[in-house]
C-alpha cells in the first residue's frame, strides 16, 4: 500500500496531494491572484509565493488526508517542464524532506502526469489510450501504452491551445487567465456568427498562431476583416464598441473554431492508430465547448471517452501523485544528487 506525498509547483499554482495505494486521499491547492493584475503569470512572483505557501500546503494536505510524515512512503514532485524559479521551490523542498526522512525521491514529467490524470478516478481508459493534453504551455496527442510508457505523436508548433485562449481573451481586454472567461462568454453567443480560418498543417501537429494573427486583424478593423488592410483599421473607440456589442459571438466562434481544431486532429489520431479509447487532460479539458465536443465526436465515431475531474484538469498535485505511485511500482526513484534531478523521463 504505497502512500505518496506529491508536490506540484511548476507554474503558478503551490499544490500538494497525498495518494495511498493509487487513492487520492487529499489534493490541496493554493493558485497565486497576484499575476492577474499584470496580464500573464510573472515568474519572479510565482517563485516568491511558491516560498510563501509550499510549508502550509503540504501541511494542509497531510492534515486532510490524515497521513503523518512518517507514514509516507516516497515523495513525488514536478520536475519539468515550467519556470525554472518555481520548479527549484518544490524540488528543493522535495529533496530536502526525502533527505531528511530517508525515503525514495520520485521525479515526474509533469505532461506525463497530465495524461495519467485520467487514471485517478473510475471509469479509467483501457491501454493503449491516446491523450489530447491541452494546457497553458503545451498541445499535444499522447499515445500512451502503458502508465511508464507515452510517446508524443503530436504536437503545436507554435502556441499552445491554452494560450490561444488567453491571448484572444487578452486582445479582447478581458483578464488573465482569460480561457475561462471566453468559455462564460461563449456559453451565451452565436458560433456560427463569425469564421475564423482553420490552419493547413498536415499530419497530427497543431499550429494556432495563425488564428490569433487572424483574430487581431478582425479586431483591429472592427469585424470587417480576417485581414491585414491598413485602410480599415478602425479608431480605438470603434474596436472597444464593436467588442462591447459582439463579445459573447467572437468568444463562441473562436470557441468553436479552437475546439474543431483539437478534435479533428483527435479523429486522425485515431484513425490513424485505430484506437477508440480517448482522453483529455490539461487546463483547456475544462473547457465547455471541448468537453461537449468530445462526447459528441465520441458517439458520432464510436470512441469511448474519458475526462478527469474537474480538480485533476488544471494544474495540480494529485496528478503528480497518481504518476508518482506509478513510477513507485516500477521503481523509478530519482537520485537525490543535483545531476539526476535535472533529468525528468516520461
Ligand atoms: O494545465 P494548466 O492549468 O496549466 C498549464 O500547465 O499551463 O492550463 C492552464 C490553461 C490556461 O491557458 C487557461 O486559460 C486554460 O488552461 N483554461 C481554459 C479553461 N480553464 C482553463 N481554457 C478554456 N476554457 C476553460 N474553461
Ligand atoms: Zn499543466
Amino acid at each position: 500500500m504505497p502512500c505518496i506525498l506529491a508536490i506540484e509547483s511548476s507554474c503558478d499554482e503551490t499544490a500538494a496531494a497525498v495518494c495511498r495505494d493509487g487513492s487520492i486521499l487529499s489534493n490541496f491547492i493554493a493558485d497565486q491572484k497576484i499575476h492577474a493584475r499584470y496580464g500573464g503569470v510573472v515568474p519572479e512572483l510565482a517563485s516568491r509565493a511558491h516560498m510563501q505557501n509550499i510549508v502550509p500546503v503540504v501541511d494542509t494536505a497531510l492534515k486532510t488526508a490524515g497521513i503523518s510524515l512518517q507514514a509516507i512512503d516516497a515523495i513525488a514532485f514536478t520536475q519539468s517542464p515550467g519556470l525554472i524559479g518555481s520548479l527549484l521551490v518544490g524540488g528543493q523542498f522535495a529533496k530536502s524532506l526525502a533527505l531528511s526522512l530517508q525515503k525514495p525521491l520520485i521525479a515526474v514529467h509533469h505532461m506525463q502526469a497530465h495524461v495519467l490524470a485520467n487514471l485517478i478516478d473510475d471509469p479509467r481508459p483501457a491501454f493503449p489510450y491516446l491523450c489530447l493534453t491541452v494546457s497553458g504551455g503545451h498541445t499535444q496527442i499522447v499515445l500512451c501504452e502503458s502508465p511508464t510508457q507515452l510517446k508524443v505523436i503530436g504536437e503545436t508548433i507554435d502556441d499552445a491551445a491554452g494560450e490561444a485562449f488567453d491571448k484572444t481573451a487578452k486582445l479582447l481586454g478581458l483578464p488573465y487567465p482569460g480561457g475561462p472567461l471566453i468559455d462564460k462568454y461563449a456559453k451565451e453567443g452565436d458560433p456560427d456568427r463569425f469564421h475564423f480560418p482553420e490552419p493547413r498543417i498536415e499530419g497530427l501537429n497543431f499550429s494556432f498562431s495563425g488564428l490569433k494573427t487572424s483574430i487581431l486583424y478582425f479586431l483591429q478593423n472592427a469585424g470587417k476583416s480576417l485581414h491585414y488592410k491598413p485602410e480599415q483599421i478602425a479608431t480605438e473607440e470603434e474596436q472597444k464598441a464593436f467588442i462591447q456589442a459582439n463579445l459573447n459571438d467572437i468568444c463562441a466562434s473562436v470557441q468553436r473554431r479552437i475546439v474543431e481544431i483539437l478534435l479533428n486532429k483527435l479523429k486522425l489520431a485515431s484513425l490513424e492508430t485505430g484506437i477508440k479509447e480517448i482522453c483529455i487532460a490539461g487546463g483547456v479539458s475544462a473547457n465547455s465547448g471541448l468537453r461537449k465536443g468530445l462526447e459528441a465526436y465520441g458517439k458520432k465515431y464510436h470512441w469511448n471517452t474519458y475526462i478527469p475531474d474537474f480538480q485533476y484538469c488544471t494544474d495540480n498535485a494529485g496528478m503528480i501523485a497518481i504518476t508518482g505511485y506509478y513510477k513507485f511500482l516500477a521503481k523509478e526513484f530519482s537520485e537525490l544528487d543535483v545531476q539526476s534531478a535535472a533529468r525528468a523521463q516520461w
